[in-house]
């Protein structure tokens, strides 16, 4: 059996959930649930890094202890996802002894690795990113490039991590591989691997707020070694647990601003711990809104629970995994409320309606075997057939939105097929005497079985994007989407059990102005 291993990051929680978080967790979700359908051994993680002097100081500012504060917002994360309809299978919280457990057992393979060794650390350092910063970055006035705040000059006595020892090795697997995807941040990866690789500091002695390291009691893991392993300490990686052996390595989803981390760092220190690394670490691109940068100071936001509110989890979902994923996007409410009036009122939800409503009429809601077929059928049906191929290399290549091209190329396909067959006049001329009535009504059950079947095939397709939506489709065609144990045979076209009896329901997609 195939297994999936899904990682989104995990969200740092000095502040609640923004769009940034839904998304990358949103198309994870995605991930999985395809993986899932298809049978594969699946394991979704998400999960909340709670570490680090933002988030003590975010404590503070609300006048919390931390483990309050962290577990209010962690509580607020795992509300959204319930709200988005995330099926993680895991959620987990930095703070967790299992995790602190794990993470100190990767420290000591890191320290037996022989390349970590102790060194005066000296450089700019923003609190705000918790990165410290060449002087070439820093914008004038020693402002950090990020939050453009003052960075400040800091020396102290740190872990060192060898990175440097590692430069060919990643080299190599960057160059040679498909590790880092999309082909835009391979090249970013080499650009800086071409500069040459510098040890990076892996420990902080002015943080308090951290997982103290083992005999070094003003010491703390620096954030980003914390962090990272959660991809294996959630797998219970403490006690060499089968789930590790059996989901690890995995597929890290992960924003554009946090690849050196994922793509450097991580499998270096992997290497090191003589641990395997990961699958690929895929980058998704950065939203905007109206042409603008996100920003709560400006108020330019996107605020994914009032979105969820207002519109429900499907078309949040729909719309923004349509939008090309690992490319930089631009969000407008017109495109919203224009992609759901268009994709899925008018054109999904249509043909639902038409098609459920014409079955009642003509058959009673019974819908038929087919019958005769005709050469427009093959042009409709060669579209369905061809939709499994294209879902899975797009969903393969974490492409999600080139799977909701090509789904949605066969609800076109479908409209135009009840056009171009005039079903209601073949329900006229059924009636006639003789053979051209026997004919007629051959065709009618074949136009409206087809519709019904590709209806069917677009609900196996949805399911992974929109799953209540699917489950309400598939409840008006009569059928379950459960059976999910022959992926390849569930899906071959011709599998809708002729005789059922569809039970037309709501409007799917109620259009809005
Ligand atoms: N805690 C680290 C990740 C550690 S993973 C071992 C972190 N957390 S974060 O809370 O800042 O959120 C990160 C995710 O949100 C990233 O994947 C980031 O790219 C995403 N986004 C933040 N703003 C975004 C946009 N404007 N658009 C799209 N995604 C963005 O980094």
């Amino acid at each position: 059996m195939t297994k999936f291993y899904v990682t989104s990051p995990i969200y740092y929680v000095n502040d609640v959930p923004h769009i940034g978080h839904a998304y990358t967790t949103i198309a994870a979700d995605t991930l999985a649930r395809y993986h899932r359908l298809k049978g594969d051994a699946t394991y979704f993680l998400t999960g909340t890094d709670e570490h680090g002097q933002n988030i003590a100081r975010a404590a503070d500012r609300h006048g919390e202890t931390v483990e309050d504060y962290t577990d209010r917002i962690a509580a607020k994360f795992k509300a959204l996802w319930s709200q988005l309809d995330i099926s993680y299978d895991d959620f987990i919280r930095t703070t967790e002894p299992r995790h602190i457990e794990g993470a100190l057992k990767f420290w000591e393979k890191l320290l037996a690795s022989g390349d970590v060794y102790r060194d005066t650390y000296a450089g700019w350092y923003c609190q705000f990113c918790e990165a410290f910063y060449d002087e070439s970055e820093l914008l004038p006035g020693n402002l950090d490039p990020v939050h453009k705040r003052p960075a400040e000059w800091v020396e102290e006595s740190n872990y060192f991590f060898r990175l440097s020892a590692y430069q060919t090795r990643l080299q190599h697997l960057i160059e040679n591989t498909g590790f880092v995807q999309p082909e835009t941040r391979r090249r970013e990866i080499l650009g800086v691997l071409r500069q040459g690789l510098r040890d990076f500091s892996i420990s902080r002695q002015h943080v308090r707020w951290g997982i103290p390291i083992p005999g070094s009691p003003d010491e703390v893991f620096y954030v980003w070694v914390d962090a990272l392993s959660n991809y294996i300490t959630a797998l219970d990686y403490a006690h060499d647990s089968e789930l590790y052996h059996k989901f690890w390595p995995g597929n890290h989803l992960v924003g554009k601003d946090i690849i050196r981390f994922h793509c450097l760092y991580w499998p270096a220190m992997l290497m090191a711990a003589g641990e395997p690394i990961p699958e690929q670490v895929f980058a998704h691109g950065y939203i905007t809104k109206d042409g603008e940068k996100l920003s709560k100071t400006t108020g330019n936001i996107i605020d994914p629970v009032a979105l969820t509110e207002e519109w429900g989890a499907d078309p949040v979902r729909y719309f923004f995994m349509k939008q090309p994923f690992g490319s930089d996007w631009n969000y407008t409410d017109e495109a919203f409320i224009r992609a759901y009036n268009a994709d899925l009122a008018d054109q999904l939800g249509n043909l639902l309606n038409r098609t459920v409503s014409m079955v009642m009429r003509y058959y009673a809601g019974q819908v038929p075997a087919p019958g005769l077929e005709e050469p427009v059928d093959t042009v409709l049906v060669d579209v369905a057939r061809g939709l499994r191929l294209q879902v899975d290399h797009a969903m393969e290549h974490f492409a999600p939105h080139e799977a909701i091209g090509a789904i949605w190329e066969l609800v076109s396909a479908a409209n135009k097929y009840v056009d171009d067959t005039e079903p209601w006049n073949l329900a006229k001329a059924r009636k006639e005497a003789g053979e051209a009535g026997k004919q007629a009504d051959a065709r009618l059950a074949t136009v409206l079985y087809n519709l019904v079947e590709s209806l069917r095939l677009i609900a196996i397709y949805i399911s992974p994007l929109m799953p209540t939506k699917a489950r309400g489709l598939t409840e008006q065609l009569g059928i379950t989407l459960d059976n999910h144990d022959d992926w390849e045979h569930m899906r071959q076209f011709g599998g809708y059990p002729a005789g059922s009896q569809i039970k037309p329901g709501a409007v799917l997609f109620p259009k809005k102005d």
